[in-house]
């Protein structure tokens, strides 16, 4: 029995429309019929109200803070359709922690990792329709919380909502799963240390998108950010996290130490290379290191991954005084063939050695 108590929308769009919308989903831009909410008021309420509500606009305070401290942070996970027509998740508690700790650092009461679940659950139940099964496809589920309570004093809010909207989507770059163009800006920084860099908070995106324009001007598709300190080492894309394959097969990406996002889909990788047999360094990557691997060819592959981009080949590194080709440009045979297994388990096709996979419905 679900805590989200259901109150179904009394007019949701017609299996038809519905199906014209699921046929090829872009990223992000439909949404369900309905979105889970619950509250939170300090003072001894804690979190009640626990529902799912016909999805539709909200109505806040102009005073509301998140309006002027961005007091914000969110996930992001996909439902599955399986071959069966059952709906299955990846790794929610992995994404219920990590909601936990954005929670923390930024100044919010903490959502039970069981409330998360459930609130996964029970909005899939009642929108699994919505839950598309063309090839590459998914239901992005997105929950987030926010400072709702009127007031302009910076402090903590003492009203937060929780709410998860689901999207049907297909591939986040337009290209699908083709290699796409990097620059890198040694301007701006994403996070520094000690800052919010590790925490899905949505301030950390809003610092990424002067330099996500700049990559757009120089014909790119992502931008790819250098630690604060020293400018010199590649730390994780605007939306994504990065990996480096070496000619010998080992895989190489940055650590996560408090200034990037600890990805699922990052930690998940890292497994599947590590069975098989190949080897994983989390450490430092200089930039330079990185730009003449590629020059002399003892990097081979690099990659972005993240749960809407999955595993993206990168083509391509630009930055204001290099634009190097990652290998001849096309996509490298592991970031494909790691494609393949880690979309494979997410969808059932293949074996789920590690017990990832969370069924919804
Ligand atoms: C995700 O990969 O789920 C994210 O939250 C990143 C965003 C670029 C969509």
């Amino acid at each position: 029995m679900s805590r989200f108590r259901l109150e179904p929308h009394p007019a949701p769009i017609s299996p038809a429309e519905r199906e014209a919308l699921l046929e090829a989903p872009a990223f992000g831009t439909v949404f369900s019929d309905h979105m889970a909410q619950a509250t939170w008021r300090a003072g001894g309420a804690g979190w009640h109200d626990h529902k799912v509500v016909p999805y539709g606009p909200i109505s806040l305070s102009p005073a509301a803070s998140v309006f002027h401290y961005a007091q914000e942070i969110f996930e992001g996970l996909k439902a599955y359709r399986w071959e069966d027509g059952s709906i299955h998740t990846f790794r929610p508690a992995a994404n219920a922690e990590r909601f936990t700790r954005s929670a923390r650092r930024l100044a919010f009461p903490e959502l039970p990792v069981d409330d998360f679940l459930d609130s996964l659950g029970a909005l899939v139940g009642v929108d699994q329709a919505w839950v598309p099964s063309g090839p590459g496809t998914s239901l992005y589920l997105r929950p987030f919380m926010f400072a709702a309570e009127p007031f302009i004093g910076v402090r903590p809010s003492h009203l937060v909502s929780y709410l998860v909207i689901a999207s049907p989507v297909g591939a986040y770059f337009k290209g699908g799963v083709a290699p796409v163009s990097i620059w890198v800006d040694q301007e701006h920084h994403r996070a520094g240390p000690g800052g919010t860099g590790a925490a899905k908070c949505g301030g950390n995106y809003a610092a990424s998108l002067v330099s996500q324009e700049l990559a757009y001007a120089h014909g790119c598709e992502q931008v790819l950010f250098l630690d604060a300190a020293t400018s010199s080492r590649i730390e994780e894309l605007g939306g994504m996290n990065v990996m480096v394959v070496m000619a010998d097969g080992s895989v190489v990406t940055p650590p996560t130490s408090g200034t990037i996002l600890e990805g699922v889909t990052r930690s998940s990788l890292l497994q599947l290379v590590r069975d098989r047999g190949l080897s994983v360094a989390e450490r430092p990557i200089g930039l330079e290191e990185l730009l003449s691997g590629l020059r002399s060819g003892a990097v081979a592959e690099v990659f972005a991954c993240g749960t809407a981009a999955v595993v993206t080949p990168v083509g391509r590194l630009a930055g204001r005084d290099f634009d190097v080709s990652v290998g001849d440009g096309s996509p490298g045979a592991l970031t494909m063939s790691l494609y393949e297994e880690l979309t494979g388990i997410q969808y059932g096709r293949r074996e789920d050695k590690h017990g990832w996979t969370h069924r919804l419905a």
